[in-house]
């Protein structure tokens, strides 16, 4: 389709590009699919960047486009420094001072509404090492600010060292602390080197697009697209554990290779297998980089332990004993380890490792596992067989089927029309195993549970978002990722495009949030003000995470990516490396899509228009 685009090659890159620091280069050069989708994709055309706007601290209003306004006159006086879109990495100044001597201050934050002297929370420490701390969670993450110091009138110049590296921000405040009163200090640059995607030099080379009518999906597909960009980070750069009570290093080696992803540009900076559950399938019709996911398997592979499980999360953190996540690991391959706790007479899962991302203890027949464990029976069963490995693919294919079997007959709530949250008479109906059941296919899509679950799912949903009964006062873009393909599975575009709208909508519009990127989680606030919504994530543990800690640029809620492209666009592989594949749109309300990704084989690439009012359509592949 290459004549269709040729008129369209808009955006030269002409920039002088790099990779990070002394990385070897082995990304691509060029985007595999040029055209005015291009326009956009936030990623920047250089690896060092500069602010958009310069803001007032007291009000948060733009003062002047940057370079702009630039003088601190006096102690406490400051600037914020917008750079418009998610940034992250090693920061430089450029200042000259009169007077006397004092501190530069730099204090970094996602979100617009943490601008201030301190930076927004990223070092885990719960206060763990501090029993007059522990619960307030304000005073225990105080990642503060970093300074350059000078003695004397002069000219200038800070640049972080590389253990302060930040690794996802969008608002830097610059201030001056100093005892002199004739002190002042003239801002001549501020620039950022990006430490994400180490091994391109040219991040805006997708390796696939979409574009659509609708300018907001379109947005949202490329805010998926950046934060897995952001996400991709150096392997010698993950959150340095054990947890600092004050300041953050992002130290740790997470991984063998260049580069790796992690769950979050701020934080954890850790691989986090469930959330490469959403994140992976979205990488791969977007921006391309399986690198960065070869090491990330390969590390928690590394780390498997003698008795066959793997750690929750990988190194520095090494967080252990999850069996949900031990099977996030698989879904990609150690099932004994995991299919032996698989017990009579009920046949599910009996789950005896603690912690998931919504419960501390899953506890006994937990449903949400038993869907899991359905995927990885069902994914273990393609790999073995892709292996030549046909007896063991059918072992695990007629395990699959039982216990398919026994979860429907132990956990469905026929009166209510969806699933319980395990098997005993709980009225709890989670958003986590009913979204799943659809998209894994533990029910069949055509039938008529599969129809009564999508429906139920709804009754979660606010104006903002699906709020989760296994987290209540939450969303879960994480979960309503899997929600929004499970619509999908059964035809339902219309519910996966209006949860898109509402959810990942809310955010990309919202005046506080980084507007190219999405968030882990957020709050309804209650009932009566549900339309508001603010940013804070209860955690399983069933604390409020201090509210500044949540992250802004989270892979796990990049679901509409891989979603619009494989279900709406309506292109997805269905053999390794696209060997086979299918095309299968779905309109929803929309009028014109199209869309493409490469794999080992070549491009893929589709296009629909929607045609005579309703009545006609037309299609190329
Ligand atoms: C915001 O604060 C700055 C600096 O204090 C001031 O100059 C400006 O007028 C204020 N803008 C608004 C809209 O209040
Ligand atoms: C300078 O300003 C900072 C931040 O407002 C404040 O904490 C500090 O006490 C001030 N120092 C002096 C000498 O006034
Ligand atoms: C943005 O943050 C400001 C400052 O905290 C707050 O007053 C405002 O309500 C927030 N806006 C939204 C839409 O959340
Ligand atoms: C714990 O925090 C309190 C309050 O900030 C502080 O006074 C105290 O020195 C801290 N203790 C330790 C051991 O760090
Ligand atoms: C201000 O003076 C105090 C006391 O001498 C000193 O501790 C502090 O570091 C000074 N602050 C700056 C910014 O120079
Ligand atoms: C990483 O930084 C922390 C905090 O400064 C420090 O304690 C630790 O030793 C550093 N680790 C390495 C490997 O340099
Ligand atoms: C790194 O590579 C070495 C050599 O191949 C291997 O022994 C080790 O397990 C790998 N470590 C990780 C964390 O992948
Ligand atoms: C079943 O689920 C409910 C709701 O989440 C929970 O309160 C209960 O503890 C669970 N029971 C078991 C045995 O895990
Ligand atoms: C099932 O798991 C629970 C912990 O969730 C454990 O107490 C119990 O012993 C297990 N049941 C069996 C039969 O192993
Ligand atoms: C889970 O099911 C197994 C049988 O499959 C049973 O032994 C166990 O007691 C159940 N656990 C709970 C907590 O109900
Ligand atoms: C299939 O896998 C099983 C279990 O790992 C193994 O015992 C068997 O030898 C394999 N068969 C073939 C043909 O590779
Ligand atoms: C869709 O419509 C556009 C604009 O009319 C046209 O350029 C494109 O070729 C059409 N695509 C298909 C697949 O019909």
């Amino acid at each position: 389709m290459a004549s269709l685009y040729s008129i369209l090659l808009l955006l030269p890159v002409t920039l002088a590009q790099s990779c990070w620091r002394d990385t070897h280069c082995s990304g691509p050069l060029e985007p595999a699919f040029p055209g005015p989708w291009e326009a956009n994709n936030y990623s920047p055309s250089s690896r060092n960047v500069r602010p958009r706007d310069v803001l007032a601290l007291a009000n948060a209003s733009i003062i002047s486009p940057f370079p702009g306004a630039s003088s601190l006159v006096g102690n406490g006086s400051a600037l914020v420094f917008d750079f418009g879109i998610e940034v992250g990495g090693i920061v430089s100044v450029d200042y000259s001072t009169t007077g006397g001597s004092g501190r530069l201050g730099l204090a970094f934050t996602e979100a617009k509404n943490w601008i201030g002297l301190t930076s927004d929370s990223s070092n885990g420490d719960f206060g763990s090492s501090n029993a007059s701390l522990r619960g307030n969670f304000d005073q225990a993450c105080n990642d503060g600010a970093i300074y350059g110091q000078f003695s004397g009138p002069g000219q200038h110049s800070y640049t972080m060292d590389l253990p302060h590296l930040r690794g996802g921000f969008r608002y830097l405040t610059l201030f001056l602390l100093t005892n002199s009163t004739d002190t002042a200090l003239e801002i001549n640059d501020v620039s950022c080197e990006i430490g994400f995607q180490p091994t391109w030099s040219n991040l805006r080379a997708y390796s696939g697009y979409w574009h659509s009518n609708d300018e907001d999906l379109n947005k949202i597909w490329y805010s998926g697209a950046y934060t897995l960009q952001t996400n991709s980070v150096p392997i010698n750069t993950g959150r340095w554990i054990p947890a600092l009570s004050q300041g953050w290093a992002n130290n740790g080696t997470l991984s063998n290779g260049s580069t790796v992803i992690v769950d979050g540009a701020k934080r954890d900076r850790a691989v986090w297998p469930g959330d490469m559950g959403i994140a992976v399938p979205s990488t791969f019709v977007s921006i391309g980089d399986l690198d960065s996911v070869l090491n990330a398997l390969a590390t928690m592979y590394a780390h498997q332990n003698f008795d066959g499980s793997f750690p929750e999360a990988g190194p520095p953190l090494l967080q252990q004993g999850s069996d949900t996540y031990h099977m996030w690991t698989m879904i990609g391959f150690a099932m004994e380890y995991v299919y032996n706790k698989v017990l009579e007479p009920l046949g599910l899962l009996n789950v005896t490792g603690t912690r998931d991302w919504a419960r501390s203890q899953t506890g006994g027949n937990n449903t949400e596992a038993n869907m899991i464990l359905y995927r990885t029976l069902t994914t273990g069963a393609s790999l073995a067989e892709w292996a030549g490995n046909t007896s063991l693919g059918a072992t695990y294919t007629a395990r699959a089927e039982i216990l398919a079997t026994n979860i429907l007959e132990h956990t469905y709530d026929i009166g209510y029309g969806a699933f319980k949250d395990n098997n005993t008479d709980t009225a709890l109906h989670p958003q986590d195993a009913n979204s799943m059941a659809l998209l894994f296919g533990v029910v069949s899509n055509t039938s008529a549970t599969a129809k009564s679950i999508s429906e139920r799912l709804t009754d979660n949903w606010t104006p903002i978002g699906a709020e989760t009964p296994e987290l209540k006062n939450n969303i879960s873009p994480f979960i309503s990722s899997f929600e929004i393909q499970g619509h999908l599975t059964i035809g339902r575009a219309d519910r996966a495009l209006d949860l898109i709208r509402r959810s990942w909508g809310w955010y990309l519009n919202n005046p506080n949030g980084t507007a190219s990127t999405v968030i882990e989680g957020y709050l309804t606030n209650g009932k009566s003000n549900r339309l508001e919504g603010s940013f804070g994530y209860r955690n399983y543990r069933g604390y409020n995470y201090d509210t500044s800690y949540v992250s802004h640029s989270h892979g796990w809620s990049s679901g509409p990516t891989s979603a619009l492209t494989n279900y709406i666009l309506g292109l997805e592989v269905t053999g390794p490396l696209g060997s086979t594949w299918k095309f299968a749109p779905q309109f929803g309300d929309l009028t014109s899509v199209e869309g493409g990704f490469t794999t080992g084989l070549g491009k893929f690439q589709a296009a629909w228009n929607v045609t005579n009012g309703g009545r006609a359509y037309s299609a190329e592949w």
